[in-house]
């Protein structure tokens, strides 16, 4: 019943004869009971030479296209310290998990070697980086705004997988060279390097993706704390001077601790906000991650230079951060999408985080500070972030964020076709036979699964698709991700 035709050419979407949902904030996705691909045995080869994608449903399964995820804030080289945070908070955990583990992604034979070529990295640099790539897109992740780290050759490589695999991603070096804040044997030697090094990596990354297609080089002073004034104006300028101006990353406002180190090394600026704007890194390109605690002055100040929100939950709750009040940014007119922040958050998939992102929201009015933001009026619920709404950030919010709200999140005539098959599982009335007449009166009113669930979403066929997309979000994980495509091409089924 239904056709999609997506060009080879440039992996849009040129029509379609099918149901768009247009349900108010969410009209973001295609639905319909049981959408599948007509070419399910040719899928493999579907990757660059089917001219056409034909698609037809089949109502016998509970399948939809939902837009490819969007994270807006990951570290690659942190996957391996997934779910180790113990019960540190953001400062202790960058020093005793995260700078060892980043620190190891440099050359083993010379660790301050900043090559270009991708092959200095660790083998286990490289599989660890795979990983991230095969594993995020598993989880629907069709873009992806990474930091690496300070190693140029790894940075590299994290490129390099992104472009084979045909992950849309930003890439990101990370600089950090304030001696007094970074540890030794992970720490920039000085600006100068950071820059030199940052700029080769930009380099590569524009020779391997010259039209930025697929992947684009992002600049990334790691948070202001590691950075000297020197290295952050550097990197502002150095942002500015292409055309068009590259886009920009980093960390703000995720912690209270965090908050009053940068009020000790930056005495002279009038908020952490106002560190990165004098230095001219608040762009309508910047990603700010986290904003848990972000003053009133210093929303104004990001709406002004357009600058845009990376919101992480997941991150903020295992490491302790706050609740981030995403209605108030969104109210305010920020532009806010999610970010998984691995490892600080314990989970690759964006699904969970639009998950906490609606718990969070929901225990928000029970915190002082987001009490003492509103005048201490009782909670009208509006702070509560909706399946929708936490949806939208995941996918439009997402793009908007990446500065491509034109180009990927929906499903318009024009977008790119950044998608991926959800499958929650084959629900038919076939009866079943019952243990006694009171359970059989029980069991004739549902619908049962012929073949069970897909993963952890139970369907009993009764189900609206506003219903099934509810439970999917509540309850859905990789399983429920059949296929990916990027840019209009197949990259990833599931096994
Ligand atoms: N602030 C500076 N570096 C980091 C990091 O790696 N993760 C998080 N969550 N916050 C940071
Ligand atoms: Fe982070």
């Amino acid at each position: 019943q239904g056709v999609l035709w997506v060009s080879a050419a440039d992996g849009r979407i040129k029509g379609y004869d099918w149901q768009v949902s247009d349900d108010s904030s969410f009209q973001s996705f295609l639905t319909s009971h049981g959408w599948t691909d007509a070419n399910a045995s040719s899928k493999k080869n579907a990757r660059s030479s089917t001219k056409v994608q034909v698609v037809e449903s089949n109502d016998e399964r509970n399948e939809f296209f939902f837009p490819g995820f969007i994270d807006t804030h990951i570290h690659a080289p942190q996957f391996p310290n997934i779910g180790l945070f113990g019960s540190s908070g953001l400062l202790d955990w960058l020093n005793e998990y995260t700078y060892p583990v980043e620190s190891s992604f440099g050359s083993k034979s010379d660790p301050n070697n900043q090559e270009t070529d991708p092959k200095d990295t660790p083998p286990e640099g490289l599989r660890v980086y795979d990983e991230v790539v095969a594993r995020t897109l598993a989880h629907g992740t069709t873009c992806a705004s990474y930091f690496a780290t300070i190693h140029v050759p790894a940075t590299n490589a994290l490129a390099a997988l992104c472009h084979s695999h045909g992950q849309r991603a930003f890439i990101g070096r990370v600089c950090m060279d304030n001696k007094d804040e970074c540890p030794s044997y992970y720490i920039d030697q000085s600006a100068e390097e950071g820059f030199n090094a940052t700029k080769s990596t930009i380099d590569y990354i524009q020779t391997l993706d010259p039209n930025g297609t697929l992947i684009n080089p992002i600049i990334t002073p790691r948070f202001a704390p590691s950075c000297s004034n020197h290295s952050l104006d550097g990197l502002g300028k150095l942002a500015a001077s292409y055309s068009p101006p590259l886009h920009i990353q980093t960390h703000i406002a995720e912690t209270i601790d965090e908050i009053d180190l940068v009020h000790q090394l930056f005495p002279e600026a009038a908020s952490y906000a106002d560190v990165y704007d004098k230095a001219h890194l608040l762009t309508n390109r910047t990603i700010l991650a986290h904003g848990v605690h972000l003053t009133k002055d210093e929303r104004t100040l990001i709406r002004e230079r357009g600058s845009k929100v990376a919101h992480c939950p997941a991150s903020n709750s295992a490491l302790g951060s706050g609740l981030a009040p995403v209605r108030v940014l969104l109210d305010e007119g920020l532009t806010v999408g999610l970010g998984t922040d691995v490892s600080g958050g314990y989970s690759p998939s964006i699904l969970e985080v639009a998950r906490q992102a609606c718990l969070v929201s929901r225990l928000l009015q029970y915190s002082a500070e987001y009490q003492a933001m509103t005048g201490n009026a009782v909670s009208d619920g509006s702070e509560k972030l909706s399946v929708e709404d936490s949806l939208y950030l995941a996918t439009r919010g997402g793009a908007a964020v990446v500065d491509m709200a034109d180009d990927i999140g929906g499903f318009d005539k024009g977008m790119i076709w950044d998608a991926q098959l959800i499958e929650l599982g084959a629900v038919t009335n076939s009866t079943v036979s019952p243990l006694d007449d009171a359970s059989a009166s029980v069991l004739a009113h549902r619908s049962v699964a012929e073949s069970g669930p897909v993963g952890n979403v139970d369907l009993f066929g009764d189900e609206t698709w506003q219903e099934q997309i509810q439970k999917w979000m509540w309850s859905g994980d990789d399983r429920n991700v059949k296929n990916v495509w990027v840019q209009g091409r197949l990259v990833h089924t599931r096994d």
